[in-house]
């Protein structure tokens, strides 16, 4: 049943968000609000935000703006105008969301999204209502699930959250600050939302988590949990035909979760790792306590437990200190890993940081000059990557039907959006098919008459 009173949901930054919308989303349905892709006429509007670099967290301002102007009109035609901030620019700036913008209502963090129905209803009466505190309840207890229609509308590929939060302090990262100490859910109600996704269609999870991989929940032996443990268990759900991760730190890569990548075909051979940067010094500097030859070496064994496994990364330039000798480190890591995708950022201080401290901050166009070249270097591999997979034969989940008639587009195991030639009752299943053209976003692809997915080997 659709409700009759109509929200409207943004988000930005991570994957988090994009989990948490959903939950949020989920809460309001069975409060009879169904959503809109319109703010403009929604009776409560969302902005989901991120703070991890300035511009993420002014980019809300400037929505807020544009925000301003519906609410005046609605308020004009007589109808109100529910604007709510969310996410981790509402945690880490509180009552200072309202002060700049009054338009809003309501702020409220990520450990309050289980009450939103009750502070759109108290925000309704009382002006300005804020709500940070991380509460003793555990939010996941209280939120709602989807409903089958939901989850079929959202895909067959589909985000679990397992862990939250994260103790690492890298001395550039807002995260502790923003979403707290780690904590993680208990595996077997992991296990029942994946079962319930299952069941509904969805036929690939990637578990979530600010620091996924020092995930340590309760398990069914009342004993805590490893990632690749819960990896294991997952892989045994009926309808789970892949299963992914992110974003894991290097530190929390431990011989379990090697092991499992070894183990578990439905784990597909795809990585994102961020490393950062490629020098000691700059590593030891951001708190990333490892260094440059220990991540090396856990690549080397994650090949080793699985031959055609690609790697992905983040990387941040002129971090407080980074000399261009620094700044060649990372190259040559960058060369030596050869990764196959990166997102890569220039050091943005963040209030309250250790990292916003420090007196030997990088020029801006020192910054953007390296950040070019760092892309530029990150493209070649990628470019290379793509057209190694050229012959090859490897599963692809059909998403939805691509921009052709009777074309289907699917991801590979390596992400890649891939377009083919097939029936759409395809949509939700893994094929098998043979790479015949590598275009510049995307891949192209027909149906191959081998059974089952077949992974050829794609070592750099
Ligand atoms: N938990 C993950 C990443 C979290 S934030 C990890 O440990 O790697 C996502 C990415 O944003 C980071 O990997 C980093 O590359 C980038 N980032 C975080 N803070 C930043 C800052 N202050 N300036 C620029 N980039 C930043
Ligand atoms: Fe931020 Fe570091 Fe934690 Fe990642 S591990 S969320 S970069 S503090
Ligand atoms: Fe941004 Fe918060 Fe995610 S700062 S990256 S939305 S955890």
């Amino acid at each position: 049943m659709t409700g009759q009173r109509k929200f409207f949901i943004k988000s930005y930054g991570c994957q988090m968000n994009a989990y948490d919308s959903h939950r949020m989303a989920d809460m309001l349905a069975p409060a009879g609000f169904s959503e809109t892709a319109t703010a403009a006429e929604a009776e409560v509007v969302i902005l989901n935000t991120c703070h991890i670099r300035e511009k993420a967290a002014e980019k809300v301002y400037s929505e807020l703006g544009r925000i301003r102007k519906l609410k005046e009109a609605a308020e004009r035609e007589g109808r109100g105008m529910l604007v709510a901030v969310a996410g981790c620019v509402a945690q880490a700036e509180g009552r200072e969301i309202i002060r700049r913008a009054p338009i809003v209502d309501l702020v409220f963090g990520p450990q309050s999204y289980h009450r939103l129905p009750e502070l759109i209803a108290r925000a309704a009466m009382e002006d300005g209502i804020v709500e940070t505190e991380f509460p003793i309840e555990d939010k996941f207890d209280h939120l709602a699930a989807p409903s089958r229609e939901a989850v079929r509308a959202r895909g067959v590929s589909a985000f679990v959250t397992v862990q939250e939060g994260c103790d690492k302090f890298c001395t550039f990262c807002v995260v502790p600050y923003t979403r707290g100490a780690e904590i993680s859910r208990p595996a077997s109600k992991i296990v029942a939302e994946v079962e319930h996704l299952a069941a509904a269609g969805v036929r690939e999870v990637t578990l979530i988590g600010q620091n996924v991989n020092a995930y340590h929940g309760e398990g069914a032996d009342g004993r805590a949990w490893s990632l690749g443990r819960l990896l294991r268990r997952i892989a045994l759900v009926p309808g789970i035909a892949r299963l992914r991760y992110t974003t894991s730190h290097p530190r929390d890569v431990d011989e379990d979760l090697i092991a499992a990548h070894g183990e578990l075909a439905s784990l597909m051979p795809y990585l994102h790792l961020p490393v950062q940067s490629g020098s000691d010094r700059i590593l030891a500097a951001m708190n990333r306590r490892h260094s440059r030859a220990e991540y090396l070496d856990i690549i080397d064994r994650l090949r080793r437990a699985r031959a055609d496994l690609a790697f992905s990364s983040d990387f941040i330039v002129g971090f407080p200190g980074e000399t261009e000798a620094d700044f060649k480190q990372t190259m040559t890591l960058i060369d030596q890993v050869a990764f196959a995708g990166a997102f890569s950022f220039k050091y943005s201080p963040r209030p309250g940081t250790p990292g916003a401290g420090l007196h030997d901050q990088v020029a801006e166009d020192v910054k953007a000059e390296r950040l070019a070249r760092l892309q530029d270097r990150i493209d070649d591999h990628q470019k290379r990557f793509n057209a190694g997979c050229l012959g090859l034969t490897f599963g692809v989940l059909f998403e939805k039907p691509g921009r052709h008639p009777g074309q289907l587009v699917g991801r590979s195991p390596y992400l890649q959006p891939v377009n083919v030639m097939a029936p759409a009752k395809h949509v939700g299943e893994v094929a098998s098919v043979t790479i015949s053209d590598i275009g510049a976003n995307s891949l192209f692809g027909n149906l191959s008459s081998a059974k089952g997915p077949c992974y050829a080997s794609i070592g750099t």
